[in-house]
Formats: C-alpha cells, sequence, structure tokens
C-alpha cells in the first residue's frame, strides 16, 4: 500500500477500512446513538464561508504558536486515544509518539494507552501530555500523574465528558470487546487482515499498561471491566481541585460546552479549557465545536488557552477554529485513521496533509501567522 497516494485524510480512513477488522474500524469510525454530531460535526465547517486579502507577500507562511505553554511549529497536535495498539498493535502509541516529533507537534497520551508512559517517553524527546480521568481511586491518578511528571509530560488534561460511557451502537452489533476478545466474530471479521491478527498476536495482549499491576483489571472484564470499577458518576468540580494542584501549571479540563462551565474551570485553576464533544461519541446531537466557539471565547476573556476539536478533516477546519478564537486544535480520528493505515508512517502522511492543507489556507487567505488568522475573513454560518 502506498501511503503516499493518499491526498486527504479521507483517503487515509478508507487505507485504514481496508487494513482493520470492521469491529476496530467501526470504534475509531463510529459515534453514539444516531451519530448525528458525528456527522454535523464535519459536516459544519462547510458552513462557514471565507474571504481573502489580495495581493499580499506570502512567501513564508509561519505556522508556529504557543499552545498551554508550550512552542509547537504547528496549531494542531495528536488528542489522546484510548488503547491506541488496537489500531496497531505492533506499536500503538510508539507510532503516534514517534510520528508526532517527526512531524513537530505536541502527542497527548490517554490514561488508557496501550504502552506505558516510560516506554512512550523513552520513544520520543517531542513535547508529550498526558490525559486523565476523575477516578474513584484517587491514590492511582495520583501515582499516575507523579510518574507523568517523572517520565517528563509537561500538560495534563482531565476529561470531564464521560461520567457513563456514551451509547456507540456499532460496538454492541460488532462484538467488539476492549481489549479483543477471541470469538467466532473477531475471528470471521480477521481473516481477511491477516497482517493485523500477526501484529496482535506477536505483539502480545492489549493491556490498560499503565496500570497492569492491578491483575485484577483482565478478570473483571477488560477495560469496560476497569472503566466500570473506576469511573464514578458522583464526582464534581470539588474532586478536580486537589488534581490541579498536584499538577501545577499546565492543566487542561477537556469536554466543555457551556460558558458557565469555563467559568468553573478557571477557578479551579485551568489554564486551558478544551472544547469538545468527545468526537460525537458521548452525548449525540450536541453542538458542533465550532458554532460553540463564540460563547466560550466571551466566558474565557483571555484567561486561558481555548483547544478545540471534534471533525477535524482539512487544513482549512484548523484555520477555522483558530479564526474563531481556538488557540490550538486536536486531531483525534484524523491521526487514528493515519495510523491503521500505515502505522508510524500513516499518522506522519496524516500530519503532513494537515500542514500542506493549513499553509496553502493560510496563503489563500493572505494570513502570514496564526496571529493574522483574521475572524473578519470568515461570514457568520448560513444557518
Ligand atoms: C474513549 O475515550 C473513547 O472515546 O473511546
Amino acid at each position: 500500500m502506498k501511503l503516499a497516494r493518499a491526498i486527504n485524510i479521507n483517503d487515509l480512513r478508507k487505507m485504514a477500512k481496508a487494513r482493520l477488522p470492521r469491529m476496530v474500524f467501526d470504534y475509531i469510525d463510529g459515534g453514539a446513538d444516531d451519530e448525528v454530531t458525528l456527522k454535523h460535526s464535519v459536516s459544519r465547517f462547510d458552513d462557514y464561508q471565507m474571504t481573502w486579502r489580495s495581493l499580499l507577500d506570502v512567501s513564508h507562511i509561519d505556522t508556529s504558536t504557543t499552545i498551554m505553554g508550550q512552542d509547537t511549529t504547528l496549531p494542531f497536535f495528536i488528542s489522546p486515544t484510548a488503547s491506541t495498539r488496537l489500531f496497531h498493535p505492533a506499536k500503538g502509541e510508539l507510532a503516534m509518539a514517534g510520528a508526532a516529533e517527526k512531524a513537530g507537534v505536541i502527542y497527548a497520551c490517554s490514561t488508557l494507552a496501550s504502552h506505558t508512559l516510560e516506554d512512550i517517553a523513552k520513544a520520543t524527546s517531542g513535547p508529550k501530555w498526558v490525559q486523565i480521568y476523575v477516578w474513584r481511586d484517587k491514590e492511582l491518578v495520583r501515582n499516575f500523574l507523579a510518574r507523568a511528571k517523572e517520565a517528563g509530560f509537561t500538560g495534563c488534561i482531565l476529561t470531564v465528558d464521560l461520567p457513563v460511557p456514551g451509547n456507540r451502537e456499532r460496538d454492541p452489533r460488532n462484538q467488539f470487546s476492549l481489549p479483543p476478545r477471541p470469538s467466532l466474530s473477531l475471528a470471521r471479521q480477521t481473516i481477511t487482515k491477516p497482517r493485523w491478527a500477526w501484529d496482535l498476536v506477536s505483539g502480545g495482549k492489549i493491556e490498560v499498561a499503565n496500570f497492569k499491576e492491578l491483575a485484577r483489571v483482565q478478570d473483571q472484564g477488560g477495560l469496560v471491566g476497569f472503566v466500570n470499577s473506576q469511573f464514578s458518576r458522583g464526582v464534581t468540580w470539588s474532586d478536580v481541585e486537589w488534581m490541579r494542584e498536584f499538577w501545577g501549571p499546565g492543566f487542561a479540563i477537556k469536554g466543555i460546552s457551556r460558558g458557565e462551565d469555563v467559568k468553573r474551570a478557571i477557578d479551579v485553576g485551568a489554564d486551558t479549557v478544551w472544547v469538545s464533544n468527545h468526537g460525537g461519541r458521548q452525548l449525540d446531537t450536541s453542538v458542533p465545536v465550532i458554532d460553540l466557539l463564540p460563547e466560550i471565547v466571551e466566558a474565557v476573556g483571555g484567561r486561558a488557552d481555548i483547544i478545540a476539536d471534534g471533525g477535524v478533516r482539512r487544513g482549512s477546519h484548523v484555520a477555522k477554529l483558530l479564526m474563531r478564537g481556538a488557540t490550538g486544535v486536536a486531531l483525534g480520528r484524523a491521526s487514528l485513521y493515519g495510523l491503521g493505515a500505515g502505522g508510524e508512517a500513516g499518522v506522519l502522511r496524516a500530519l503532513t496533509i494537515m500542514e500542506d492543507e493549513l499553509r496553502r489556507t493560510m496563503a489563500l487567505l493572505g494570513a502570514t501567522k496564526i496571529s493574522e488568522l483574521d475572524p473578519n475573513l470568515m461570514r457568520a454560518p448560513l444557518q
């Protein structure tokens, strides 16, 4: 397979679909309920139309910026995703982190990663952030954060939009389980994907690598059992304060969709507010992030950075989120499709496509640096 033949992110999606068992591809590709938010998050970008400034010198485009205190050459980065070895059993998170370093972008690692923080840190000297949830067992989170600091992770992201998992109907339909368990359905779906199956068998069991010492994890129904045993529905804002205090600066709260919650996030000490609908995987028919940004920007009032994600498949989508007031943009599926299509080289291809598209969009707009992505170059959305 020739990754160079992938002209855009959708091509990588098709390649990933061809390489992965259906249940694995659908786990990345799917959303909650009727997948309305999933679809609208992508299509809504088209309703924002742009104009451009003519005859400006655009021979040099500078895409560098700073997100949550981290200088970076690009305004987008890799979002945390659970159990990444599923999509590339040989290297998983290591492939993601390696590609991020080569592309000069930040890599964010999920709590539910399938490689340890220490192994990921060994695989990359690039900038790294770590993502966490509020769990019942404080000590577990505290130890995890201490290990992340020790391993050189400089930013912490607290996800708050998962009090319960969203209703992702493709998963039970495909008899998907995390980690994959031997079954007739898995055998049927992998028979035509020998490369993936071979990598899975030779790479060893997919585990919640950072919590392996909890041997009971596997006994309680794998990752899902672990999540069910640790996630608490009773968590509130007061549970966030100690984490922010423990971590220090470089603390983002991810999964915010209302101005009033922005204020709470800043009150508990977050220096970054992450506007997200979890890629349409949680509350269906929630508002596409690009529509939410004005309310969020107003509530932030310049007191924090703003990260946005959801439906970003084009460099122009990145530009539009920045024009609406985001400081940085996170890529979830775009990088996962690359990973599924071709491991580290596939992720790098995804990041390169996004960079080329962003640079071209900026040149066409007449914007030579990120601060010149002027909101006046974009019209109010079509209804
Ligand atoms: C995990 O956060 C997921 O969306 O699957």
